[in-house]
């Protein structure tokens, strides 16, 4: 899926939000273009890789809501403590739905995983690390996640639980969402090191996602179709 034209390149009056997209957006190509991805966004996923990379995220979002925590007092980073954005609460429903209440002893993260982790990990005394990471996250949950959450809707005949990760009532529209994040990138008013810094931290984000993907693309290969 190519959802809108690329990016046009930056210049001195590039809002920062536009030129945190332009900078990644290649990155942002090489997640959605992955072979595990395709295979999600066109149905044929078997369910059991579906609910691997749910697994996978539980871990990676445990990492980064408990850096957003540490950092919630923050001058930057407390300005996207956002509680309806937060994840681990769907993704245990989720994973109690698709694994079964033993889901914890059942589940454990791949080495890319174990490799994310240890980066979030760090950003909790980073704070526009920790931007960064949260914009590769929640933007593209709500951006096209949201188009990934009607495909898995449909794939697996899924209605509520099992993709409540994709579900964000508690932020009222998603177009208005989106634009307040983003005003909320360009009021950083970052000093230009510190924006370098968060534009370099989302360009790993997005490559330490990838690995992820490519760690579940091993194991989960596509079946003839996972649709009904
Ligand atoms: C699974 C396949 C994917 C599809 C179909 C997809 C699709 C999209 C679409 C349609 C947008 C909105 C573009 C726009 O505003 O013009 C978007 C934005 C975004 N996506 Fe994805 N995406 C995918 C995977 C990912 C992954 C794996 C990540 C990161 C881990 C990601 C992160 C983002 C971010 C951060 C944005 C917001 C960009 C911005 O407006 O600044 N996406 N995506």
């Amino acid at each position: 899926m190519s959802p809108t034209a690329p990016p046009t390149a930056a210049d001195a009056d590039t809002p920062f939000s536009q030129r945190l997209k332009t900078a990644t957006w290649s990155d942002h190509e090489s997640a959605e273009y992955h072979g595990f991805t395709q295979a999600l966004l066109d149905g044929t996923l078997p369910l059991d890789g579906y609910t691997a990379m749910v697994a996978q995220h539980y871990f990676a979002y445990a990492a980064l809501e408990e850096a957003g925590r540490a950092l919630a007092d923050d001058p930057v980073a407390g300005r996207f403590s956002y509680p309806a954005l937060l994840r681990v609460p769907a993704l245990v429903a989720d994973l109690e739905h698709l694994v079964g209440p033993d889901w914890r002893d059942r589940v454990s993260p791949t080495p890319a995983t174990r490799t994310y982790v240890a980066r979030l990990q760090r950003m909790a005394d980073s704070p526009e690390g920790f931007v960064a990471h949260h914009y590769t996250r929640y933007m593209g949950d709500v951006s096209g996640g949201q188009f990934i959450r009607r495909v898995v809707a449909q794939a697996y005949g899924l209605t509520g639980a099992g993709l409540s990760f994709y579900v964000f009532d508690g932020l009222g529209s998603l177009p208005r969402f989106r634009a307040d994040y983003r005003a909320r990138l360009d009021s950083l008013e970052l000093a230009p090191e510190a924006a370098e810094r968060l534009i370099g931290e989302a360009r790993l984000a997005y490559r330490l996602n990838t690995e992820v993907l490519a760690d579940l693309g091993r194991v989960h290969t596509p079946g003839p179709s996972a649709r009904p």
